[in-house]
């Protein structure tokens, strides 16, 4: 047997997209373990189905390989044309797991050519658009990019419908390089077009056209087969998770629907019962109804009886509104006469409130008069009142004259008398003088008496004009008791000196 098996045959997939590529994940792990590629490159990844496979049999080997897949992420006519959440469900997934070793590179093949050196390419898997120029211009432009190690896979060779064109190409290029052909899930070729391509490669392209290589084709579609089978499950996993939960959720919705149909229920009999309860009372009333005619035959009858009864109350009724009529006329009568009786004693009552209304009047007059002579007297009161501070405050004056008066009579009073005294002795000295004496010559007893005389008329001309003054402030005091606020406040200086204990 020439062909090698590895173990990246048994390759099982993290994470298989929805993809027509699934069945050559084994396949996958075979050819990188197998050509241990130190650059891969792809050229349409769409999902990542085939991309992530080779990344993931990369990191299981730990190869030192950098990875890159190129693709626009908006589709073209045989895939679809698709969203944006593509690129994103992807990137998010591969970042994480592969980044270190592989990045997604968004735009077109062509423009991708210009990042990669010639020859530097071991691994070339080429899945964009599908027709015959398309692949054709894929490969030839990329071609130069393969090292020596270079091999290159064409998905959809099988494919001849929808303008494909792969097989086309595939059948123009196979013979020209050692190449293996695989014819499940929709035809893998797999093309050496390096001079130095890993043996185990170039085992397996040796086996093509031979039953070792319809064996490898078996084998690998049988793997292919069980990864498939396996995605599938896998999806019908989610998917039941999915109908689980949505089961879930119908089975809770239908729990709340019993619920409401069984409080429906409950209402609707007890609807029942309110309305077998109102037939039964439509019915009670019908029968109450008929029971009602009877009802109304009696009040005929009563009725009659009533109008019969009527007249007669009529009949007494004139008699005794007669009788009202008689007993009316005697009230008007008595009417009259307490009008009467009521209008003279409310004559009497009239005057004797005149008279109270004169007695009121003049008592008011008397009132005012009594009020203005009271206003008059407190205003002579008031009069008084300062009169009477006038007369203290002349009283004050009076006996502050009085006392000033008093001083100087006692004054002069006591110069009147030192003055008598001396007049006194003077006449004594002049009596003794006029006596005679043996020892006193004449000449100088003329000169002394002529001395005393003269002293003598001094001193009476000072007694003299003493005694005028004493008189004249006796007069002084004499006016002042005279008058007439002196004799007002006799009573104020009576108290005023049993106050000051006098
Ligand atoms: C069939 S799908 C790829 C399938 C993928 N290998 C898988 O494993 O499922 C083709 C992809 O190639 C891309 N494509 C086609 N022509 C392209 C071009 N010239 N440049 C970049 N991307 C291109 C499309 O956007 C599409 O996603």
């Amino acid at each position: 047997m020439i062909f090698r098996p590895n173990g990246g045959m048994t390759l099982v997939p993290d994470r298989v997209p929805p993809s027509a590529w699934t069945g050559h994940v084994p396949f996958a792990g075979w050819i990188v373990e197998a050509a241990r590629p130190r650059s891969i490159v792809e050229l349409g990844t769409h999902n990542g189905t085939s991309y992530l496979a080779l990344c993931q049999a990369v990191a299981r080997l730990q190869l030192d390989c950098r990875c890159a897949a190129v693709d626009t992420w908006q589709g073209d006519d045989h895939a679809g044309h698709y969203g944006e959440e593509v690129f994103a469900t992807l990137s998010s997934y591969h970042g994480p797991r592969y980044g270190a070793f592989s990045q997604l590179l968004r735009m077109t093949f062509d423009q991708a050519l210009q990042q990669f050196e010639d020859g530097s390419v071991d691994l070339l898997h080429i899945d964009g658009l599908h027709t015959y120029e398309a692949v054709s211009h894929d490969f030839t432009s990329w071609l130069p990019k393969l090292s020596r190690r270079g091999v290159v896979l064409f998905h959809d060779t099988q494919v001849r419908e929808r303008n494909f064109g792969v097989w086309k190409l595939w059948g123009e290029i196979s013979s020209q390089y050692p190449a293996f052909e695989f014819s499940h899930t929709h035809g893998l070729g797999v093309l050496a077009v390096g001079e130095e391509v890993p043996a185990p490669v170039r085992s397996l392209t040796s086996t093509a056209g031979t039953a070792e290589g319809v064996f490898v084709n078996d084998l690998f579609a049988r793997l292919g087969e069980a990864v498939r089978c396996r995605a599938e499950l896998e999806t019908c996993r989610v998917t039941l998770d999915a109908r689980e939960s949505a089961l879930a959720e119908y089975v809770s919705a239908h729990a709340g629907l019993t619920r409401q149909v069984q409080e429906l229920e409950s209402a609707v009999a007890a609807a029942s019962t309110r309305v077998s309860d109102a037939e039964a009372a439509a019915a009670s009333a019908q029968a109450a109804n008929a029971a009602n005619g009877d009802i109304r035959a009696a009040i005929d009858a009563g009725s009659s009886a009533t109008a019969a009864g009527l007249v007669e109350l009529r009949g007494a009724n004139a008699d005794i509104r007669a009788a009202i009529d008689a007993g009316s006329a005697a009230t008007a009568a008595a009417l009259s006469q307490l009008r009467d009786t009521m209008s003279d004693a409310m004559s009497q009552l009239s005057e004797a409130l005149n008279e109270r209304g004169q007695e009121v009047a003049r008592l008011r007059d008397d009132i005012a008069e009594a009020e203005r002579a009271r206003v008059s007297l407190e205003a002579a009161r008031s009069a008084q009142a300062i009169q009477l501070d006038d007369a203290l405050s002349q009283l004050a004056q009076s006996r502050a004259a009085h006392a000033v008066v008093e001083e100087r009579l006692l004054v002069e009073q006591r110069r009147y008398g030192d003055l008598a005294d001396e007049m006194s002795r003077i006449e004594e000295l002049l009596l003794a003088w006029s006596e005679p004496s043996g020892a006193t010559d004449g000449v100088t007893a003329a000169s002394t008496s002529s001395r005393i005389d003269l002293q003598f008329a001094l001193l009476r001309a000072e007694a003299a004009d003493c005694r005028e003054r004493v008189q004249a402030l006796d007069a002084q005091l004499q006016v002042i008791q005279k008058s007439r606020s002196w004799r007002w406040t006799g009573f104020l200086r009576h108290v005023n000196r049993m106050i000051q204990g006098n």
